[in-house]
């Protein structure tokens, strides 16, 4: 039988890191979801058909990390049918065994609504800009505005929001050295994986 992991949270709060750590730990497979968004954002023209195509190669771009596409993102996600061409490849990741670890903004309200366990793992506003900031060579002040605008562009959107899963964990990293931080998700998982 699988395990799914869905961690879930806006951007830059430490998900991916934690995501990351987890499948490691575990020896899980693990999907950064926001990249296959980042991907059809970026690859222009019609989102749909774009997200319709997506294939290994487009994932493995070097400028998907960038701010640009991180807003780009976001925009196409708000498309109901963007997400819906998405869903059976992230389901699919998700039953894989021995276990997945998925990190997004739906995995736990829509992808995986029966996760093993749910992680909603947020930070301050500044914190997360002074993260991001640091990881691009960014100004913190910017980022800040975009992170923000991002936030509330998926918050707000009427199809998958970003909202926590209503039996998320929710996991504050604001004070926590990212170390702290995966130390108390493995002990999340420890216990899922042995109540299982
Ligand atoms: O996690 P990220 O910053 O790479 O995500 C980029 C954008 O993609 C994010 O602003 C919203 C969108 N996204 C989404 O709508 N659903 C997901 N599961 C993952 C990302």
């Amino acid at each position: 039988m699988s395990f799914a992991i869905a961690i879930d949270g806006p951007a830059a709060s430490g998900k991916g890191t934690i995501a990351r750590a987890l499948a490691v730990y575990f020896g899980f497979h693990h999907l950064d979801t926001g990249l296959l968004y980042r991907a059809t954002g970026v690859r222009g023209g019609d989102p749909v058909q774009a997200a319709q195509s997506l294939t290994a190669e487009d994932l493995t771009r070097d400028d998907l990390r960038s701010a640009g596409a991180g807003q780009a993102a976001s925009r196409v996600a708000a498309i109901p049918e963007v997400r819906a061409a998405l869903f059976d490849f992230q389901r699919r990741f998700a039953a894989r065994e021995p276990g997945a670890v998925l990190d997004g903004r739906d995995i736990g309200t829509v992808i995986c609504p029966d996760a093993e366990v749910k992680l909603y793992v947020i930070a301050s506003d500044e914190i997360r800009a002074q993260r991001r900031a640091a990881e691009l060579g960014a100004d913190p002040a910017e980022m800040l505005l975009q992170l923000q605008e991002r936030d509330r562009r998926d918050s707000e959107r009427a199809t998958a929001p970003l909202r926590p899963a209503d039996d998320a964990v929710v996991l504050d990293t604001s004070d926590l050295a990212i170390d702290q931080a995966i130390a108390i998700a493995i002990e999340i998982v420890d216990k899922a994986w042995n109540r299982r």
